[in-house]
């Protein structure tokens, strides 16, 4: 997640790069940089840290008159967060920056290396500047140039691009991440991530699709897919800037929902190829010499630890034990070095987790970091650190954070099952495949979102909720019902569905709600005894499952999915919708509930 911003006109070019960026730092703010190119000469800064640090270096930086500016706010996937790796990137002539990840970015600067090319920069996007260069050089046309460079990227991106070569121009391309384009009653050209930083300033915007690119040349502006002109389908820009940052949605909680599908791409991408799983970040560990694996967080990142203890055992056939960090802490806990500590926490911040974190790396234990936020305590105090790229979430109540870091750790106990051989081939590839469909599950099916904004007309009063599953499940549960309490204020518990008979089950009435998460793949007969048990004691039932459930009183059907995880994320999807759709009706302030905050960094 990063956020970009482009200008083509005669105002100062400082004010709207800069003030863009502002508007896009919830995308990122590990560094900015910003690029201005005018009569003929290109100026350039960056700056590590929040965009201020930018801010404060082009204090006295002034560009007026016609010329073209990129901006960018950089949250790092490929090399860490120093001034060389912000953006923008050049090479002899050019300057580029990018939103995504190219994917086939080693095999491309291993072709330029040899062509004698520097990389001043450990980043994918260098690579593009450098090809382009090489296609102009070959070509002699910067637009077949951009052209051919485009078509040479696997991957997901955002691309500007400005030249002293054509010095009018902004050449842009997008795949897979946002990217829209503006122009105002003066005749200017804008660019941007999101419209908010377009507000007041463009009349009009064209939301660009996927695989389209194309340059503006001053006013005039062509647009390409597969090598066919589009046409530009301008629309009126929106002028109310929160809703534009919510991109229309009511809740930031909301867009991040809907969001889930496009941050699990990002956090897969890259990181599969050919049937194996890479995760270059875990190359100083041996994993012959852990034999076991203990996880720490709190709170819906423990509930992705849970998750995770099933897959470590299932998959990599290794020990896997699971503890709340605040617990952990003060156990007095046998620490062993031939164990993997592993801690997870969105913020990077919790102040357990950190705790749990240094505890076991004092005690020589190898630690790895599954976080969302890079250069935050956590990832500065873990020997290794995965990042999941779920980019900045805004809503106090977590989702796609969490649903990043189930991803993430199912790609580790693959990695974990290769490393030590404990991972049958034949099973690997179906898990990659069923991995590699979850963007897909996480689509939101708009007639769904709506029947669940009905039905949750229902579950507003009465005594109590009980969130069931198994296995994975029954973490699933226990998210499910955390969801519902935080924004919601209603009690609501997560149970492994066995365990209802050795006593919740005495709560069962008619206002005691049970939410019964019944996937096809995993235990369905046994589970469908157990929400029996509750139907028959009166409990009003809302089951989620791919099969009618007769004795239900509200049923919410899923796909029919070949492997349970694709149902665990359909459910997952469901299981929010449901909070929030109930906390609105209540009236709660869905992104801000009372008494928490996003960030726990006290005891
Ligand atoms: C719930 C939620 C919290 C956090 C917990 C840990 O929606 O967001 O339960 O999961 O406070 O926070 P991190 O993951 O930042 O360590």
């Amino acid at each position: 997640m990063c956020g970009i911003v482009g200008y083509i006109g005669k105002k100062e070019k400082r004010d709207f790069l800069i003030d863009g960026l502002k508007e896009l730092e919830y995308r990122g703010y590990d560094s900015a940089g910003i690029a201005v190119l005018k009569d003929g000469e290109i100026t350039s800064f960056k700056a590590t840290g929040k965009l201020s640090n930018l801010d404060h270096k082009v204090e006295n930086f002034s560009s007026t008159g016609f010329g073209v500016g990129i901006g960018h706010t950089r949250w790092a996937t490929h090399g860490k967060p120093t001034e060389a790796n912000a953006h923008p990137h050049w090479g002899q002539f050019s300057y580029i920056i990018h939103n995504g990840i190219i994917e086939n970015y080693k095999e491309i600067k291993d072709e330029l290396l040899k062509d004698g090319i520097t990389f001043l920069s450990q980043t994918d996007t260098e690579v593009a500047v450098h090809l382009f260069e090489k296609n102009v050089r070959e070509l002699g046309d910067c637009f077949k140039a951009f052209e051919k460079t485009i078509a040479s990227l696997h991957g997901a991106y955002a691309i500007l691009l400005i030249t002293k070569k054509e010095p009018d121009v902004i050449f842009f391309a997008k795949n897979a991440v946002p990217l829209l384009l503006g122009k105002s009653s003066e005749g200017e050209v804008y660019f941007s991530s999101s419209d908010a930083p377009l507000i007041g300033l463009a009349k009009e915007v064209v939301y660009l699709e996927d695989a389209q690119y194309g340059w503006a040349k001053n006013q005039d502006i062509t647009l390409l897919k597969e090598h066919v002109q589009q046409q530009l389908d301008f629309k009126p820009l929106i002028h109310d800037k929160l809703s534009a940052q919510k991109d229309g949605y009511r809740y930031f909680m909301e867009k991040e929902i809907y969001e889930q599908s496009v941050v699990v791409g990002e956090t897969l991408m890259g990181r599969i190829k050919e049937n194996r799983v890479i995760l270059d970040e875990l190359c100083g560990f041996d994993f012959s010499r852990i034999d076991a694996i203990k996880i720490c967080a709190c709170g819906t990142s423990y509930h992705a630890a849970l998750s995770a203890s099933y897959m470590f055992e299932r998959l990599s056939k290794i020990r896997c034990n699971v503890e709340i960090a605040s617990e952990f802490r003060y156990k007095e806990p046998l620490l062993d070095p031939k164990t993997l500590f592993i801690v997870i926490s969105q913020s990077g911040e919790t102040a357990d987790t950190l705790e749990a974190l240094k505890m076991a790396k004092k005690s020589g234990m190898p630690t790895l970091a599954i976080c969302n936020v890079d250069n935050s305590s956590i990832v500065r105090t873990a020997d290794a650190t995965i990042l999941t790229r779920a980019g900045i979430e805004k809503g106090v109540a977590s989702t796609k954070a969490f649903a990043t870091q189930v991803v993430t750790l199912w790609l580790l106990s693959l990695f974990v099952g290769t490393a030590k051989n404990t991972l049958d081939e034949e099973i690997l590839k179906s898990e990659i495949r069923a991995l590699l469909h979850i963007p897909l599950v996480l689509k939101v099916n708009e007639a769904k979102h709506e029947k669940i904004r009905r039905l949750s007309k229902r579950y507003l009063h009465g005594h109590g909720f009980f969130f069931i599953g198994r296995d994975v499940f029954y973490p699933l549960a226990l998210e499910g019902a955390l969801k519902l309490k935080e924004i919601s204020y209603l009690h609501a518990e997560g149970y492994p569905a066995g365990e209802m008979k050795h006593g919740p089950i005495a709560l069962a009435d008619s206002e005691l709600f049970t939410i019964a998460l019944m996937p096809k793949n995993l235990l369905y007969d046994k589970m469908k005894s157990n929400v029996e048990e509750l139907g028959a004691r009166d409990s009003t039932l809302l089951v989620i499952s791919p099969e009618p459930f007769e004795l239900a009183d509200d049923f919410i059907k899923t796909q029919a999915h070949s492997h349970m995880m694709g149902e665990f994320f359909e459910m997952m999807l469901m299981t929010q919708l449901l909070a929030l759709e109930i906390s609105i009706r209540l009236g709660n302030d869905v992104d801000m509930p009372r008494n928490l905050a996003k960030s726990v960094t006290v005891e």
